[in-house]
């Protein structure tokens, strides 16, 4: 048994207007297939093509086939051509993939300059090509579908298109591409049936050639008529989020710089956006773009955080620094994305918002200087990016990555994020009682359980337990956010996530409705509380973690008043700079690791390493005792 007292009269701090936010990132097919719509897999014909910094195999090769489109017999995805390097392109597989329809991905006779490939298409009398979709392209029965293709043919030729199961046909229109050059063509398909796996498919009943450069079908109802899936936005709104972090995460940072998140990429007609390769292992086509992106936080009445790539990319895989006229175009993109936000409608930027249908600004208060980036690296490039977007935009605020006060940066908000265990969330309710008043507001961008009982109830009592703390601290911790958002169930690459769908239904994991319970019941103020109970709260004290690359936790560790000993096969020595722990090992040198700090406290440290593949050992890590729970 247990009371809790209110004390309403003491100690008051106004609720924080903007606490629960979402952030979503382009991982687990998020966004194409998923809150973005599209039904079609590959709609540029592009998914298998490298970066371009990629290495190709030993032999020279590189590997490109039409991902996601197939003949009548099952081919195309799994036939392969292979094609070496800056060399004419031969076909080691019969020219017939099948005996009524040849497909070859065309890399030089595109749509546009932004486009990598096409999809050259040889019909004889009958011939089918269909699309797989993302695991099959739903169908709801009245429903409308509206599709579009840029295609060509040297001949006119008649196409019908079709979304079909077998014999079943749920809806058909009948298209003649009757143009040599790349022209539009679209149809509207209403869908007489209900069903999750009908395949698209274009046939051919007389024959002929056909290529196409773009292609896309979604549906007509989506929310508010934005082009965003109309349950998912739904269950977003449902958190009354009030604020939105977006694009990443890693796909921001990118693995190399050509596969940086670039705002220039992501605005403009969508067929003349080009894609790339994103971190988590598919190709984005960019159809959710910046422009999007802002929308839906007006739909949503959501505070907008924009994060940016401020010259670096991914420091957790491989850490390449732009440089010179490299770093400034990065920065004039950013500069260029703040313009489109809420330049005036006679700027260049803000002439195509208002051609993109919206000339009045959009809101835009906060943006983020880079993701999960740390060291003089990033701080050099920290306040190139602080002091061009300050002078031209004295209102925005800004989010840094680490604690970069500490060297005597300027700064409004810091982003730490915590994965850890339910137990981790819940013996650190007083995480933020001692911190500086004085200091940046603190943003919680990322927060799950991620071991232990993951995505199930236990785990969202952690997090809920958490926030009871982070609701005490609303006059320092200002911003929170679960990640990852989404998940199409089909596509996983990180468990948990907070929403998860396929392609007709989505639900939320127990920890949605923390957050929804957190995110919708805000009140006005914090008042004092006490609570008297029989039951014993022991804090887990001494106990560090170290999490590495691996998902490996390290709890081996002794607490002695100022130092937390952990076991490890290395002696080492860890040093705070500015949130950067550097692990040296005294034995042998060799081991001089940067780690990112992500928290501290009188019983835990909580750090993360990059590339880190200890096992056991001891280190000393030097940390300040500002309290000492009993
Ligand atoms: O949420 C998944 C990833 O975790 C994000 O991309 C990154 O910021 C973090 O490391």
């Amino acid at each position: 048994m247990g009371r809790i007292n209110i004390k309403t009269a003491k100690k008051k701090i106004p609720v924080t207007k903007n606490l629960y936010g979402i952030f979503l990132e382009d991982i687990n097919r998020a966004v194409d297939g998923g809150l973005y719509p599209e039904m079609l897999r590959n709609r540029s014909f592009e998914d298998s093509i490298p970066p371009i910094e990629c290495t190709l195999e030993d032999d020279g090769y590189a590997i490109v086939s039409p991902t996601g489109w197939r003949d009548e017999f099952n081919h195309g995805e799994g036939l392969t051509r292979w094609i070496r390097q800056n060399e004419v392109p031969y076909t080691p597989i019969p020219a017939w993939y099948s005996k009524r329809t040849k497909m070859e991905l065309d890399t030089s006779d595109t749509l546009n300059i932004h486009r990598q490939a096409a999809l050259a298409v040889h019909f004889r009398e009958g011939g089918i090509i269909y699309n797989t979709g993302f695991c099959g392209i739903p169908q709801k029965n009245g429903a409308s579908y509206k599709f579009y293709m840029f295609a060509k043919a040297e001949k006119p030729i008649k196409l019908i298109v079709s979304i079909s199961e077998g014999d079943k046909v749920y809806a058909s229109a009948e298209i003649t591409v009757n143009s040599n050059t790349y022209s539009l063509y679209q149809a509207t398909l209403v869908s007489d049936g209900d069903t999750r796996k009908a395949k698209f498919m274009i046939s051919c009943p007389m024959g002929g050639m056909l290529k196409i450069g773009f292609v896309s079908l979604m549906p007509e109802d989506t929310y508010l008529g934005h082009g965003l899936r109309k349950d998912i936005v739904e269950k977003l709104k449902d958190m009354n989020p009030r604020f939105f972090r977006f694009p990443g995460g890693c796909i921001v940072e990118g693995f190399t710089p050509s596969t940086v998140m670039r705002f220039r990429n992501t605005v403009g007609p969508v067929w003349e956006r080009p894609g790339h390769q994103l971190m988590w292992h598919y190709r984005t086509y960019n159809g959710l773009g910046f422009h999007e992106y802002l929308q839906l936080c007006e739909d949503l009445d959501m505070e907008p955080l924009y994060v940016f790539n401020c010259g670096m990319t991914c420091q957790a895989r491989k850490e390449v620094l732009m440089e010179g006229p490299e770093l400034e175009d990065m920065l004039q993109d950013t500069l260029d994305a703040i313009e489109y936000a809420i330049g005036p409608v006679d700027s260049k930027w803000g002439a195509l918002r208002a051609k993109m249908g919206h000339p009045e600004p959009f809101r835009l208060n906060m943006v983020e200087i880079g993701n999960e980036n740390f060291g003089e690296a990033y701080e050099e490039r920290y306040i190139k990016c602080y002091n061009a977007i300050k002078e031209r935009y004295p209102h925005i605020r800004f989010v840094a990555n680490t604690h970069v006060e500490k060297h005597g940066l300027p700064v409004d908000i810091v982003d730490e994020h915590y994965y850890n265990t339910t137990e981790f969330f819940a013996e650190n309710t007083d995480m933020y009682h001692s911190y500086d008043r004085k200091g940046p507001e603190i943003f919680l961008g990322e927060v799950s359980v991620v071991r232990g009982y993951v995505g199930q109830f236990y785990g969202a009592l952690g997090e809920a337990a958490f926030f009871t703390g982070i609701e005490k601290n609303q006059d320092i911790v200002t911003m929170v956010s679960y990640a990852p958002l989404l998940e199409n169930v089909n596509y996983n690459a990180w468990f948990p996530n907070l929403i998860r769908f396929n392609n007709t239904e989505c639900y939320g994991i127990p920890s949605y409705y923390v957050w929804k319970l957190f995110g919708t019941h805000r009140g006005d103020y914090i008042v004092e509380s006490t609570e008297e109970t029989d039951r014993i709260y022991r804090p887990v004290k001494g106990m560090a973690s170290l999490m590495g690359a691996a998902d490996l936790v390290y709890r081996n560790a002794v607490w002695n008043g100022t130092k937390v000993e952990i076991s490890h096969e290395l002696m080492g020595r860890v040093e705070e700079s500015s949130g950067i722990f550097t692990i040296r090992t005294p034995d042998t040198q060799q081991r001089e690791e940067s780690s990112r700090f992500h928290g501290v406290n009188p019983d835990e440290i909580f750090v993360i390493f990059g590339e880190e593949d200890v096992t056991s050992g001891t280190f000393e890590i030097d940390i300040r005792a500002e309290q000492n729970r009993e």
